[in-house]
C-alpha cells in the first residue's frame, strides 16, 4: 500500500520526469540523455577508427533500435549505408525465445563489413539467429554494436564488439525501448520499480 506521503514523494518526481508510468508499471531514470550520447560518441569514435578506409553497413534491428542508430549514424564520420531488419522475441517483459523475422534485409551485403545495431542484448537469442542468418551472405565481417547488455542473462556465446553500457538484470524502457509498444519516446532510459 502506497500512503498519502508517498504517494505525494511519487507524484513529485513524475514531474520532474525522474518517475514514468508506463501503462500498469512504474519505471525510474537510471541512464541519463547525457550519458547515453556521451557512450555513444565513444563507441562511434571506436567505430570510425576500426572501420577506416572502409564503407560499412549498419543494419539496425528495429523496432528497438530506432533512436539509438540515429545518434550512431550522426557520429559516424565515413561513407556507410543503414538498412532495417524486424525482429521480435518479447511480450511484455518476458522473452519467449521464440524468434520471428518480420521485415527481411534489403540490401546485398556480400563481401561489405556488416555492424549490426541493436538496442539491448538480454538472452542473446536473437543476435545469435540474426548472425546465423547474415552469414549466409557471406559478408566480409560482421560485429555487433549494442547500446545495453545484460551479461548475467545471456544464454549464448557471443562476441559483442561495440556495447554502450552493460546494466544489471532488470528491465528497461525509454529511447526506443519499449514495455508492451509504450515508453519509446523519452530521452533518458528507465528502469522497471519492483512493487
Ligand atoms: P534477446 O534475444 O533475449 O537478447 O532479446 C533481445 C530483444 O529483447 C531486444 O532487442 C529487445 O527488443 C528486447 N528486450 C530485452 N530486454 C529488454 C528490456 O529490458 N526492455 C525492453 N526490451 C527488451
Amino acid at each position: 500500500m502506497v500512503d498519502e506521503h508517498q504517494s505525494e514523494v511519487i507524484s513529485k518526481l513524475m514531474q520532474r520526469s525522474r518517475i514514468i508510468k508506463v501503462k500498469d508499471k512504474t519505471f525510474a531514470v537510471t541512464i541519463s540523455e547525457r550519458a547515453i550520447k556521451s557512450q555513444i560518441k565513444r563507441i562511434a569514435e571506436r567505430i570510425n577508427r576500426d572501420y577506416e578506409g572502409k564503407e560499412p553497413v549498419f543494419l539496425a534491428v528495429l523496432n528497438g533500435s530506432f533512436i539509438f542508430a540515429a545518434d550512431l549514424l550522426r557520429e559516424i564520420d565515413m561513407p556507410c549505408e543503414i538498412s532495417f531488419i524486424k525482429l521480435t522475441s518479447y511480450e511484455g517483459t518476458k522473452t519467449t525465445g521464440n524468434i520471428r523475422e518480420i521485415i527481411g534485409l534489403n540490401v546485398d551485403i556480400t563481401g561489405r563489413p556488416v555492424i549490426i545495431v541493436e538496442d539491448i542484448v538480454d538472452t542473446g537469442l536473437t543476435m545469435a539467429h540474426m548472425l546465423d542468418t547474415l552469414k549466409k551472405q557471406n559478408p566480409e565481417s560482421i560485429n555487433i554494436c549494442t547500446l545495453l547488455l545484460k551479461p548475467s542473462k545471456l544464454q549464448v556465446r557471443l562476441n559483442i564488439r561495440y556495447c554502450c553500457k552493460q546494466i544489471p538484470d532488470d528491465f528497461v524502457v525509454g529511447y526506443g525501448l519499449d514495455y508492451d509498444g509504450f515508453g519509446r519516446n523519452t530521452k533518458d532510459i528507465y528502469t522497471l520499480v519492483k512493487q
